[in-house]
């Protein structure tokens, strides 16, 4: 389901800690997706950049179930006493939230569709966002599981601007991935390509760019 790749490149050294990237796409397109291209775009920058990238990339249109109450009931009963049927139904979650956890950095591609995310995505969030594992109550209020990771998120649209009050993905994405513990959340924003598609890629490209710059001086910095 997911997809391994690894990459050094000669002229960087390789003295770095190996990144993990996890690449989350979700365009109901294939290859002529906006959101594929600009998440690869980002990923071969990084690579270029900072030499020792390993990638896992995860399509969520493609093999993810969306919960069911068998899936609500094996999440909600305690580990141990869980049947291995249930843990059969959480299987795929867990597959996905270890992803998630090997992960330093996460790159997503989500294109806007009917002003929220794609299902696919929302699918996908919904089989990572686990009680007690990604996220917990506390008698202060929730806190988040996941720590130590930077996420960089491609918002595509085709006429609605991106912050504006009815443009439901990115702040939706900033607030999920913060609540399960990702604070550190770079909206990359490629709007109004039906009339901007020029000027809106260019913006891309830059923010991609700086996005890649900033990262790999924080990483030299804490290597
Ligand atoms: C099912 C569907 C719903 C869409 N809904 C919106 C929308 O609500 N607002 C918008 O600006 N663009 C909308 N679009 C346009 C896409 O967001 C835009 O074409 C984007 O670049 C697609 O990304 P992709 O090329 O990675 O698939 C929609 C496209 C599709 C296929």
């Amino acid at each position: 389901m997911a997809e391994h790749t690894h990459s050094t490149t000669l002229d960087h050294p390789t003295t770095l800690q190996p990144l993990n990237l996890l690449h989350v796409d979700a365009s109901s397109r294939g290859d002529d997706s906006v959101t594929r291209q600009l998440g690869s775009r980002f990923v071969e920058t990084l690579q270029q950049r900072h030499g020792n990238v390993e990638v896992t990339r995860r399509d969520t249109t493609r093999g993810l179930s969306l919960i069911d109450p068998d899936w609500v009931g094996a999440n909600f009963t305690p580990v141990e006493q869980r049947t291995a049927e249930q843990h059969a139904v959480l299987a795929q979650s867990d597959a996905l939230i270890n992803e998630l956890q090997q992960a330093d950095v996460l790159v997503i591609g989500s294109p806007l569709y009917n002003f929220g995310v794609p299902a696919a995505l929302k699918a996908w969030i919904d089989q990572v966002a686990r009680v007690g594992v990604t996220f917990r109550y506390t008698e202060n209020g929730p806190q988040g599981l996941l720590s130590n990771k930077k996420a960089y998120v491609i918002v595509a649209t085709g006429g609605t601007v991106i912050g504006s009050e009815i443009e439901f993905a990115s702040g939706y994405l900033r607030h999920m991935l913060g609540f399960l513990g990702i604070s550190d959340v770079t909206i990359i924003p490629a709007e109004r390509l039906n009339t901007n598609s020029d000027e809106a890629l260019e913006t891309v490209q830059r923010v991609i760019n700086e996005s890649v710059s900033a990262l790999h001086h924080t990483l030299t910095q804490a290597a």
